[in-house]
């Protein structure tokens, strides 16, 4: 059934994944479109996606996104690759407002990389869906495309423990095989991954190009919303609603050193 959400270029953009990797995005998209109002939900009960099925994670965008339509967002940000993968043809069936979702820029790494071998840097959910891996076959042309999942990164993110020792330890374990191979371009295929950038920099050297998405991201909705007539024409700074499904002071905290402003955590739902 597909609601008839009536919305207005005042009303929010509602941006979500399954913890602090969506911020990422919403920095991005609060950077670039100053005076649009944002809802953030982190789904951080839930997180990671990464090892959950895809009915479970399916379940989980249904519920966040009408809570966001209740709220009257005007359009939803899946800010989180295993969702997007998952989830985000069903939700575009369900409902009428725009659905922007996260896809991995495989295209342009596979352009970039001299030694035409790209990494992707993924969850294990996204790593086994079927949507993703027709999107690898299809733009990688003549170059060696590695899928690498990264089980337990997610979780030290949301620990934040993200510049710890250990942190440290498990990317090289995921990327030296990698660059030992001629591996010269990473693509972060997850909404965490460019909150640990630093490290992976220090890691693969200068010479080794990253790839993120939250610009080509933070565009496509600029021109949904213009498609639609969304945009807000407010010249006034907007306001960044910010929620947790497992609210707590450490989260609190968490959010507060990503966004680099004080801010309130709220509970979700
Ligand atoms: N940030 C998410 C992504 O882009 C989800 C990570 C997870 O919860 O496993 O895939």
């Amino acid at each position: 059934m597909k609601s008839k959400p009536q919305t207005t270029n005042t009303d929010p953009i509602a941006i979500f994944d399954s913890g602090v990797g969506g911020l990422s995005i919403a920095q991005c998209i609060n950077h670039h479109l100053p005076n649009e109002n944002l809802l953030y939900v982190a789904d951080t009960l839930h997180a990671p996606y990464g090892d959950k099925t895809a009915e479970f994670i399916q379940q989980r965008v249904n519920e966040i996104a009408y809570w966001f339509i209740e709220r009257n967002a005007k359009a939803i940000v899946v800010a989180c690759n295993t969702a997007t993968v998952n989830a985000i043809d069903q939700l575009r069936k369900n409902i009428s407002i725009p659905v922007i979702g996260v896809e991995p820029a495989i295209k342009p790494a596979v352009n970039l990389s001299k030694n035409k071998k790209v990494a992707i840097l993924v969850t294990k959910a996204t790593a086994e869906n079927q949507r993703f891996l027709t999107l690898v076959a299809q733009y990688s042309h003549n170059s060696e495309v590695i899928i690498q999942p990264c089980p337990g990164l997610v979780e030290l993110i949301e620990q934040d423990k993200k510049n710890s020792p250990e942190c440290e330890l498990l990317l090289s374990k995921y990327l030296q095989p990698l660059l030992d191979k001629g591996v010269d371009t990473f693509v972060l295929g997850c909404t965490h991954y460019p909150l640990v950038k630093g490290i992976i920099n220090k890691i693969c050297g200068a010479n080794v190009i990253i790839m993120e998405t939250a610009l080509p991201v933070t565009e496509q909705l600029q021109r949904q919303l213009a498609l639609h007539n969304l945009i807000n024409p407010s010249d006034k700074i907007g306001t960044t609603r910010f929620y947790s499904s497992k609210h707590s002071d450490m989260q609190q905290a968490l959010f507060t050193h990503i966004w680099q402003q004080s801010l309130q955590l709220n509970s979700y739902p």
